[in-house]
């Protein structure tokens, strides 16, 4: 029997994917290509990329998905701009400000939403009495939504295109943050322009980190408009790196067909067997069905103490979902492409134990 780790932390304590790692060592053997990302590799991701949504992308190789979120806010909103966000969103919790420095000063306006999704008629609302035209108020620029959220949830295509429609009607900009898109588009089983520019979305983070690059996000502009103003900022915080075709050949061998999808199905089906057993035991709570590799459930102090002195890695879960009125700590649980079911299994049979 393995012993390794129960490690529920995140998707981003793991290692490497295989095809990323020979990617890399693959892109080593190639000598005299152009630097700064003008280089073969990452012009065949961008045309990778129009293949795979469908659509005239641009692209900017990354290395975070937070510089990702900063940047492409920064370009689609003035300093005196608003971004709406859900109140969990990781560019108002986990981003130490990062987008409202970049922007220069724009306010991140929060909104309450069920499992972490924006509601479009909240958003209607809360923009029309922001006071467009009035220079005492900051004025409606972006709209940020998550994909998948951060509840583990994921937005239906019509979702999305009303909150688009929201924006479009205010002459506004959407933002998608896609550091988990795999999951969602794995669970979503879309074509990724369903969830993106034929529902309105203006620009997208997508992600390959969480899901098995060493690091290595991508910037997706269907709105070509910000894109010579990102294209600046990109370069001027130290983003564009000398050696970009390392980081492009990890998006490149991510994004294909058989990759990208048969890792992020190892994390999600793992989550759902996780979320299955979890809603066995009568003594913890599963929060709901997770929709991607992200699990949340309620369960007494005791328990958490006693699956931490195992040696169970995992997360306390800051936020109260406002659904619910019992005071049961919430822990969240992050299945990975490097999960197995005998990890799911373990943990189980500790939960069960105790
Ligand atoms: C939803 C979401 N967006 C963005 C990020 C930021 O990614 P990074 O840690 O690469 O800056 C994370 C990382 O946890 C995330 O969960």
């Amino acid at each position: 029997m393995s012993h390794q780790i129960i490690d529920f932390r995140s998707d981003n304590v793991t290692g490497i994917i295989p095809e990323i790692l020979q990617a890399i060592i693959r892109e080593n053997d190639r000598y005299g290509d152009t630097s700064y990302g003008y280089d073969q590799t990452t012009i065949a991701l961008e045309r990778q990329l129009r293949d795979f949504f469908d659509y005239p992308v641009q692209i900017f190789p990354i290395i975070s998905g937070t510089a990702a979120n900063a940047l492409t806010l920064a370009s689609i909103t003035p300093p005196y701009g608003a971004i709406f966000c859900h109140e969990h969103a990781h560019i108002h919790v986990h981003e130490c400000g990062a987008a409202e420095f970049f922007t220069g000063g724009a306010k991140l306006i929060l909104l309450q939403g069920q499992q972490g999704k924006l509601a479009p008629d909240l958003l209607d609302q809360k923009i029309r009495t922001l006071g467009k035209g009035e220079r005492h108020s900051v004025q409606p620029a972006a709209i940020s939504l998550t994909q998948a959220t951060e509840w583990g949830a994921v937005y239906q295509p019509d979702h999305v295109t009303e909150i688009c429609k929201v924006a479009k009607k205010h002459d506004m900009l959407v933002h998608m943050d896609g550091a988990r898109f795999a999951n969602a588009l794995l669970a979503l089983r879309c074509h990724p322009g369903d969830i993106t520019w034929r529902a309105g979305v203006d620009v997208l983070c997508l992600g390959a980190t969480k899901a098995g690059a060493m690091a290595a996000e991508v910037v997706v502009f269907f709105n070509p408009k910000p894109v010579e103003n990102f294209g600046y900022r990109w370069q001027r915080s130290g983003h564009v790196l000398s050696k970009m075709r390392f980081l492009s050949c990890q998006l490149q061998a991510f994004w294909r067909k058989g990759v990208w999808d048969q890792h992020a199905l190892q994390a999600n089906r793992l989550a759902k067997n996780l979320a299955d057993g979890i809603s066995q035991i009568p003594s913890v709570q599963l929060v709901a069905e997770p929709d991607i590799n992200e699990v949340f459930m309620r369960l007494p102090k005791h328990m958490i103490t006693q699956l931490q002195s195992q040696g169970v890695l995992f997360y306390d879960w800051p936020f109260p979902d406002p659904d619910h009125q019992e005071n049961l700590p919430l822990i969240r649980l992050v299945t990975s492409f490097a999960t197995t079911q005998e990890m799911v299994d373990r943990f189980l049979g500790l939960l069960k134990n105790i």
